[in-house]
């Protein structure tokens, strides 16, 4: 699996998304997704499906040191108590003794960073998690965030596709040696996967066009990628990435769609994005 260094960790290039998947066809996609090579799952205590995500884990047999497991601290629970509970808890659900990663979730200007910053840089000395991110920062909260933590931050998990120009973001994460981590990849097949950049592209790779579009993220220096399915027949097409290249004009053409300036995840809660 190819992986992303960012400041000290190895983060495999892709990772299987979780939202809305619980329970029982949730174990199921993430021990089949490890048993075709998936080395990188991402949940949160907001999903509800840690306890789902940790038995899968366990059914796959794969060694626990081989796989980045991803979790989550929700914005209301970034007072330092409130964040050290929650990560315990999330460790418990899963089964683990510690994760990979743990992120703020979403940043919450009503509860002082400086407070969180330190709870998560206790919690990944006392060896809870190995390291520490954010995600959904814009770059101000990102730069602020950076500043506030003894340990280096190794991941901004944000909403990235070809509808969403993240230039500005994506140039802040590589200056501090951040993974910029896509969520949403594919737009959640609301039509991007029928656009003629992506499926001209996919025709002469003979791939399909969301191969092509996890390809295009991928292919970004110090990008990730987190599609999520819930059909097991797709965890392996999603996984093809790594033996083919798209062109320089390809790759053009799909960042181009940006022009349509379109985000997914927006709520009340969001903060004011770059
Ligand atoms: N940090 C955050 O605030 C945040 C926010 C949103 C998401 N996330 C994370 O990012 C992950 C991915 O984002 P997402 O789940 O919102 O959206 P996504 O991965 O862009 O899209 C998922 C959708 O795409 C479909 N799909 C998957 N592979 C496909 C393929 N090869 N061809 C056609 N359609 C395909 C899936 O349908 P099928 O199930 O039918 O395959 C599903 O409906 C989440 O699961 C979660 O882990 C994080």
């Amino acid at each position: 699996m190819h992986s992303v260094a960012a400041n000290g960790a190895e983060i495999p290039a892709l990772g299987l998304g979780t939202w809305t998947l619980t329970g029982k066809g949730c174990t199921d996609l993430v021990r089949e997704a490890l048993s075709v090579g998936y080395r990188h799952i991402d949940t949160a205590r907001a999903y509800d499906n840690e306890e789902a995500v940790g038995a899968g884990l366990r059914a796959s047999g794969t060694p626990r040191e081989k796989i980045f497991v991803t979790t989550k601290i929700w914005y209301t629970d970034l007072a330092p108590a409130d964040a050290v509970q929650s990560a315990e808890g999330s460790l418990k659900r899963l089964g683990l003794d510690y994760v990979d990663l743990l992120l703020i979730h979403w940043p919450n200007a009503k509860i002082p960073l400086a407070g969180t910053m330190e709870a998560l840089n206790r919690l990944r000395e006392r060896g809870l998690t190995r390291y520490i991110g954010v995600a959904n920062f814009p770059t101000a909260t990102l730069a602020e965030a950076i500043k506030l933590s003894d340990a280096p931050l190794v991941a901004n998990q944000v909403e990235y596709h070809p509808y969403l120009d993240q230039t500005k973001l994506m140039a802040a994460c590589r200056k501090a040696g951040i993974a910029f981590v896509s969520y949403c990849p594919l737009y959640r097949d609301g039509g991007l996967l029928r656009e003629p950049a992506v499926m001209d592209a996919a025709s002469r790779h003979r791939r399909t066009p969301g191969q092509v579009i996890l390809r295009w993220h991928v292919q970004h220096q110090g990008v990730v990628a987190i599609p999520r399915t819930s059909r097991i027949e797709r965890l392996a097409e999603n996984a093809a990435l790594f033996d083919f290249e798209l062109s320089q004009a390809e790759m053009a053409s799909i960042t181009a769609l940006a022009e349509r300036n379109s985000r997914i995840c927006d709520y009340g809660f969001s903060p004011k994005w770059d």
